[in-house]
């Protein structure tokens, strides 16, 4: 079957593909390991006929190309080649390993632990950059931001138990934080959209960004920013290497100014997520993770929660 897609792919893409091994599959797509003789590539076959996914993929894919090929912190991916009539898309290899795994083995390693900071230093100003070559003043947020912020507020709601008791007024008070959010014209940019460590590769002393299925080009850094606060909250590192690791993003991202509101509602956004993601899993390491979230590091916004 393996060897079937491989000339399919090899076809369909006109790129010579050697080998082709299946890496994992999601709800959306198919992802491979491909051989060529260029060297590894990651080939994704989506689902279904609908190629918007495909698409939004290979755009945000070559934006960061475009960010990475003069930044020489960044680990580039090169330019994704699309086959839009086939669900296709072939992404340039991302060497390095997985931040979360360098994370985990910085804990018995002080130099380690020097270079993840630096790294989260780099990926705070990568952010930044970001944030500034993207913003669009004349649009308006994506409505599938406030679709899937209503989304996981009701889904806490009709938990069994918890839904009665500790999210009570989630979607209704999710409907006024969105209110609020929409009246305060906060300019959209471009984010990842999945920016967490699993999703971060390090060589050496430089950061490859990549699954960018999720990306967005109208939300908000705030989005990837919550994002990794809450994926740093919840691993088990010490305190005070997570506290050097948050220091060295915001670092990286210098100064901002960005509205409390758009603050609270990025803050809840990634909050009710983490928790939906967690407590509605049927992976029992999940469900643990997400009781310990509950008892510590998952209590509505407040002032110290702000981003800077
Ligand atoms: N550009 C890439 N370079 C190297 N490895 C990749 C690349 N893209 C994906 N992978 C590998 O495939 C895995 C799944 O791909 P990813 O795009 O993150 O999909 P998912 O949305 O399922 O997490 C990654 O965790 C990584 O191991
Ligand atoms: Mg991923």
């Amino acid at each position: 079957m393996d060897d079937e897609n491989r000339r399919e792919y090899s076809l369909d893409l006109q790129l010579e593909i050697t080998s082709l091994a299946l890496i994992k599959e999601n709800k959306y797509c198919v992802i491979y390991l491909a051989g060529t003789p260029d060297g590894p590539r990651i080939v994704k076959k989506y689902r279904g006929g609908d190629s918007s996914l495909v698409m939004v993929e290979a755009d945000a894919l070559g934006f960061y190309h475009h960010l990475a090929q003069d930044e020489p912190n960044l680990i580039d991916s090169g330019e994704p080649l699309l086959r839009e009539d086939r669900n296709l898309l072939c992404i340039g290899f991302v060497e390095g390993d997985a931040f979360s795994e360098v994370l985990y083995k910085a804990r018995k390693d002080d130099s380690l632990r020097d270079r993840s900071v630096r790294i989260m230093r780099i990926l705070g100003n990568v952010i930044r950059t970001i944030y500034e070559k993207t913003q669009r003043p004349q649009e308006e947020t994506s409505p599938f931001i406030f679709e899937y912020f209503n989304y996981c507020s009701t889904r806490l709601e009709q938990m069994p138990l918890l839904g009665s008791t500790l999210f009570k007024g989630m979607s209704s008070e999710a409907e006024r934080l969105s209110n609020d959010f929409r009246l305060s014209n906060i300019v959209p940019s471009f984010i990842h959209g999945d920016f967490v460590f699993k999703n971060i590769h390090i060589k050496d002393e430089r950061a490859g960004l990549i699954d960018f299925a999720n990306a967005n080009l109208l939300s908000h850094p705030l989005n990837d920013i919550y994002n990794i606060r809450f994926a740093l909250a919840n691993m088990l590192l010490p305190k005070k290497f997570k506290a050097d690791l948050l220091a060295g993003f915001y670092d990286g991202l210098g100064s901002t100014d960005f509205p409390e509101i758009a603050q609270r509602f990025y803050y809840e956004y990634h909050r009710r997520r983490w928790l939906m993601l967690k407590l509605s899993s049927r992976i029992p390491a999940d469900l643990i993770q997400g009781l310990r979230g509950l008892l510590s590091f998952t209590k509505p916004f407040t002032a110290e929660d702000k981003a800077v």
